[in-house]
């Protein structure tokens, strides 16, 4: 995983950790909605919550490949995650960078590794200069990034993930024109992503599932001061942190809902079934003073080049959160039993 938690990377990450053919092997903290160090420390306090065993956690570039990085707490909250305060985990970041670890694993697992990218492309496009076999190397990646026809999260015509560093995303695409079909990066825009609206009743059934009390059903009318109370720890943090991604898209006149882009991808990459696609070639737009950092995808070959991508044209989103419910709601009971969560608090 390449994240940049983030309150919906959380919940790519819950939906990783709960879903038994996924092994995670190694997560790279990329700047983006926050710092890179307060990423890793978010993906760090996250294992924690979960009882996770040890797994990897690599700190990523601090900065973009050509600009300053620019951070969105507005849309994530002051650490990353919301609302929700995780206790601060001791587990220790590994002793290489995120782009090493990239490279290596793939190295030593050649086609066995599902990458999945939700943050800004940084980490991916370092690893790549290190090793540009890298797409042959992986068995597949799967990327939230871009729109298509779709507008942009950031500016009209922006993604974030490809705002924050689109040098990174321009080098990752490119490096995928030589890559065989069954190599391509499946793409997961914007197009997609805002059709998986998550809303206070997919919380409390994630609660319900967790044998988590109370149900809870957040409202638009609670404050900003308000903590959820439900036993289970994974339920209660989520609850805190999905909360303050209600907020921001209430404030942004997009309803009290939250637009599940992350653990969409996550989903994706363990099964591509839950996807249509689409191949297309995607560039990124790197001069123009209106549009740079737009994703743009030629699906008539009108470039005479290649398809680098595989770019997800629909889906059925309560089959996607049928799964998550399921998953992360069975997982948070087994790792807290109701009885213990009670006890837990
Ligand atoms: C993407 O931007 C980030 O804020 C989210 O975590 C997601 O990866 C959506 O544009
Ligand atoms: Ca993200």
């Amino acid at each position: 995983m390449d994240v940049d938690t983030g309150i919906d990377d959380s919940l790519a990450l819950l939906y990783l950790l709960a879903s038994p053919e996924a092994e995670i092997i190694g997560i790279a903290a990329t700047a983006g909605n926050v710092p890179a160090p307060a990423v890793a420390a978010n993906n760090l306090a996250w294992l924690d919550v979960c009882r996770a065993p040890a797994i990897e956690v690599a700190l990523g570039a601090e900065e973009p490949l050509a600009i300053p990085l620019r951070t969105t707490e507005d849309t994530h909250g002051p650490q990353g995650i919301g609302y929700a305060e995780l206790p601060v985990s001791d587990r220790t970041l590994s002793d290489r960078t995120a782009a090493r670890m990239w490279v290596e694993l793939v190295r030593e697992h050649p086609g066995e590794i599902v990458g999945l990218c939700t943050g800004p492309l940084t980490n991916l496009a370092l690893a790549l200069r290190l090793e540009p076999e890298l797409p042959r190397l992986l068995r597949r990646l799967v990327i939230m990034g871009g729109a298509f026809h779709h507008p942009g999260n950031t500016t009209p015509t922006n993604e974030w993930n490809v705002h924050v560093d689109p040098e990174a995303a321009k080098e990752v695409f490119d490096a995928f024109s030589a890559a065989p079909a069954e190599r391509r990066p499946i793409v997961c825009a914007l197009d997609i992503t805002e059709t998986i609206e998550m809303r206070p009743k997919h919380l409390a059934l994630l609660a319900e599932r967790a044998g988590s009390a109370p149900v809870e059903m957040v409202s638009e009318g609670d404050g900003p001061e308000i903590r959820s109370a439900t036993s289970n720890p994974i339920i209660r943090y989520l609850t805190d942190a999905v909360r303050f991604y209600f907020d921001f898209h209430k404030l942004y006149d997009q309803g009290y809902l939250a637009h599940m882009h992350d653990p969409f991808a996550a989903a994706v990459a363990l099964d591509p079934g839950l996807a249509i696609t689409r191949p297309a070639t995607v560039d990124v737009e790197l001069t123009g003073t209106l549009t740079r950092a737009t994703t743009v995808a030629d699906w008539a070959g009108m470039w005479g080049r290649e398809p680098n991508a595989d770019i997800v044209i629909g889906t059925d989103p309560d089959q996607f959160f049928d799964r998550l419910i399921g998953r992360v709601g069975d997982f948070a009971r087994t790792v807290y039993p109701p009885q213990e969560g009670r006890a837990n608090r």
